[in-house]
């Protein structure tokens, strides 16, 4: 879509439609449509469409930012059953500028998104122009680049949201981890500020990675280890994100029940928020080197498949015990984390749909925030909150960390109880962290918002790109710290 800031007021743009405003239920603001709102029975909830006048009301609850995001989300599904090309709106601003049009622009877009590939009839998307004049809903007056900026700001975060989405949604017959990787080589050709490395499995048995390599065994298609970096010339920290990338998760040998298995295309929801991150970084220019490390391979059964009982010698020297096969990502997080230190990051976080335990604890809309930096996850968590996504903390404690000691090796990749298993995933990857980066070190468990089965407010079915707005707004809040 393309978003254009104008300098008329709303009656003199010209478009197919014009957006109209909702606040606290007062229909009064708008005095000569009493009759008409009295013909429709709107009482100012949803939508209500004048399709004389071309106007279409909308309520808008609040002037927060995931508001905004809804008012114009609902406005597009609405305009988009319509044959119109072109919307006119006033400009909705709550407590930031930039934000605000952030927020326009995301409601829009992630309400346009849909992952059509595989349809034979795919619905034409008619609404391309968004016309906003200067006027604001409430009179608050404003500057045009900070109405510019947040307008651009917006799109890069919606485009690398629905890059990570494209990923996720893809399908495991043909997404593999190859896949992956020439996606990840794309990216760094599309933009010359990103490198792409791809190592194969011979690189991976060289570095000793074989918790990674173990996961790998049964799968036809070899495991690759994508490393995308960005490094701009004005750099301030080094922040290193590392995805799990499983393009698929049948469980392995502990073989995942049929109800279960379906969604598990979405293992790789961590990887591809590592992309869209630093796609999005290097297009906001943010001044600091971002490196996205990608695990990535299929977990699959076969007669050379890695079995429970197994022990496995991992990068960092630790030994593990294998007691479900389908703890898989902590496997190959644990290698990719050791991988990811050797970079000496100020800051090191990993994003995977890691734990079935963290769906049943937070829900479906929210991801864990883990790690031993009290202070870092609680500046995460409020960096994160204006960004559309949810987040909670989740704290360890020593008893827990008992629950993941193994007899026969230094730890066991399954915990010993039936509960707390987010944390004890969290706790097992703790232990690959090295001493001096266990303060800078954040565990982000995704397994819950990352696939959407159940449409929710401007969250289409599928992919939601989960930890992409998440981790930008949270290096967008260090880059303006660090100014
Ligand atoms: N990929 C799954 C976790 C998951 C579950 C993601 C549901 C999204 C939705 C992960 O590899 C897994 O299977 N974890 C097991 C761990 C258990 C065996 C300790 C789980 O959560 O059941
Ligand atoms: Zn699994
Ligand atoms: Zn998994």
């Amino acid at each position: 879509m393309n978003y254009e800031f104008c300098s008329k007021n709303t009656k003199e743009l010209e478009a197919d439609f014009e957006l109209c405003f909702v606040q606290d239920k007062k229909l009064s603001t708008y005095k000569g449509d009493k009759g008409f709102f009295e013909l429709m029975n709107y009482k100012g909830e949803g939508t209500c469409l004048d399709a004389s006048k071309k106007r279409l009301f909308i309520e808008l609850k609040s002037l927060a930012y995931e508001d905004i995001r809804l008012a114009f989300a609902n406005a597009y599904k609405v305009l988009s059953k319509l044959n119109v090309k072109s919307v006119k709106t006033p400009s909705v601003i709550g407590d930031c500028v930039v934000t605000s049009f952030c927020a326009l622009v995301q409601g829009f877009e992630f309400a346009a998104y849909e992952f059509d590939q595989y349809k034979g009839e795919k619905k034409p998307k008619k609404l391309a122009k968004i016309l906003i004049s200067p006027q604001e809903l409430n009179g608050k007056k404003f500057s045009i680049s900070d109405a510019n900026l947040g307008l651009k700001t917006g799109q890069i975060i919606s485009n690398a949201t629905n890059f990570a989405k494209n990923i996720v949604n893809e399908i495991p017959n043909t997404y593999t981890p190859l896949k992956m990787a020439e996606d990840a080589l794309n990216l760094a050709k599309a933009d010359k500020n990103i490198k792409c490395k791809v190592y194969d499995e011979r690189f991976l048995e060289k570095e000793k990675m074989n918790a990674f390599l173990a996961v790998n065994r049964a799968s036809q298609h070899p495991p690759r280890l994508i490393h995308l970096s960005y490094k701009p010339k004005n750099s301030k920290q080094c922040v290193v994100f590392v995805g799990k990338g499983l393009t698929y998760d049948s469980g392995g040998l502990s073989l995942k029940p049929a109800d279960y298995m379906l969604t598990m295309k979405a293992d790789k929801s961590g990887a591809a928020a590592a992309m869209g991150i630093i796609k999005a970084a290097s297009e906001l220019e943010l001044p600091f080197e971002i490196h996205s490390i990608l695990g990535a391979t299929e977990n699959m059964i076969g007669g050379n498949a890695f079995k429970p009982d197994d022990v496995l010698i991992s990068r960092e020297g630790v030994s593990i015990e294998v007691r479900n096969t389908d703890a898989e990502g902590r496997l190959v997080l644990a290698d990719c984390l050791s991988y990811a230190q050797d970079l000496k990051p100020d800051l090191l976080i990993d994003m995977a749909t890691l734990t079935g335990a963290c769906v049943v604890g937070l829900g479906e809309y929210t991801s864990g925030i883990m790690g031993v930096n009290e202070s870092l996850q609680n500046d995460f968590y409020e960096a994160s909150k204006t960004s559309g996504e949810y987040g909670c903390i989740l704290h360890f404690n020593p008893y827990l960390k008992e629950l993941i000691k193994s007899n026969i090796a230094d730890l066991s990749n399954t915990g010993s109880s039936r509960y707390g298993g987010a944390l004890t995933a969290g706790l097992f990857l703790e232990r690959f962290i090295r001493k001096e980066f266990k303060d800078k070190w954040l565990h982000l468990d995704i397994a819950g918002p990352a696939y959407v089965e159940k449409p929710w407010g401007y969250t289409s079915f599928g992919a939601s790109g989960a930890g992409v707005r998440l981790c930008l707004a949270y290096l967008m809040s260090l880059a303006r710290k660090e100014k």
